[in-house]
């Protein structure tokens, strides 16, 4: 049986399936200290970004010649030493595509409520002030062009919903991609023509900030 430590936490369904295929899921967190013992009797061990695997952790896991893969349930690695663990025979793997769209709904809600002023909109009406004027000047996003830097993942979730709402989307990247342009039908730009980059916002001079694209 595949014994898996999650020690900092797993969801119910992911546990449920591993379960379902005869793994057993133990989820327990452990500090540093601890942790050197505990994945002495892991064949995995998940983590998100509470727990440090650290040399220590490998050596103790290497002594012990059970743990055989660290998976990281999110996009950084930082908080394994990966080369240390590969480096020991230990694999690590992470989830690099699961937070994309959430990140993607991020960044578009928070381009939504730029446009609408939400933020500070909120604030001033829990201070019982109703600032109806000072908000009313609002954009509509359709129409507008989006330039996204960085077109991986994320860049690419965003784009596509900026599209879907009537925005106009162009890239920028370091690394093209081929066939992604016409796949997604957002084209590729060079940041030195100005004429191909997009508008861009500025905050006006006055304390009410205007978006203003030109
Ligand atoms: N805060 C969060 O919850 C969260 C979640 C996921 C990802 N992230 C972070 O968001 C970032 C993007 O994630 P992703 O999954 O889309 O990564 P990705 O690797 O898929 O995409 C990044 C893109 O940026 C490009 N790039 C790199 N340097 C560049 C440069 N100088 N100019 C232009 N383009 C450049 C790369 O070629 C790549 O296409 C990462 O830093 C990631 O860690 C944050």
């Amino acid at each position: 049986m595949i014994k898996i430590l999650a020690s900092d936490g797993m969801e119910k369904g992911a546990v449920a399936a591993l379960e379902a295929k005869g793994c057993q899921v133990d989820q327990q967190f452990y500090d540093p200290e601890a942790l050197k013992e505990a994945v002495k009797n892991y064949d995995v061990l998940v983590v998100r970004s509470a727990t440090k695997v650290r040399a220590p952790h490998i050596d103790a896991a290497k002594e012990a010649g059970k743990l055989k893969l660290v998976i990281r349930g999110g996009v950084g690695v930082d908080n394994i030493d990966v080369k240390y663990a590969e480096a020991n025979g230990i694999t690590v793997r992470n989830t690099p595509r699961a937070s994309s769209q959430s990140v993607a709904e991020l960044a578009m809600g928070h381009m939504f409520a730029c446009a609408r002023f939400l933020s500070i909109a909120g604030h001033t009406m829990r201070e019982d002030k109703w600032e109806k004027k000072a908000y009313a000047k609002g954009i509509e996003l359709q129409g507008k062009t989006l330039g996204i830097i960085g077109f991986g993942r994320i860049g690419q979730h965003l784009g596509v919903m900026a599209k879907a709402i009537g925005m106009k989307v162009v890239a920028f990247d370091i690394f093209h991609i081929p066939g992604i342009e016409e796949q997604l039908g957002i084209n590729y730009v060079s940041p030195t023509s100005s004429a191909s980059m997009p508008p861009r916002w500025t905050a006006a001079p006055s304390s009410t900030p205007t978006p203003s694209p030109r």
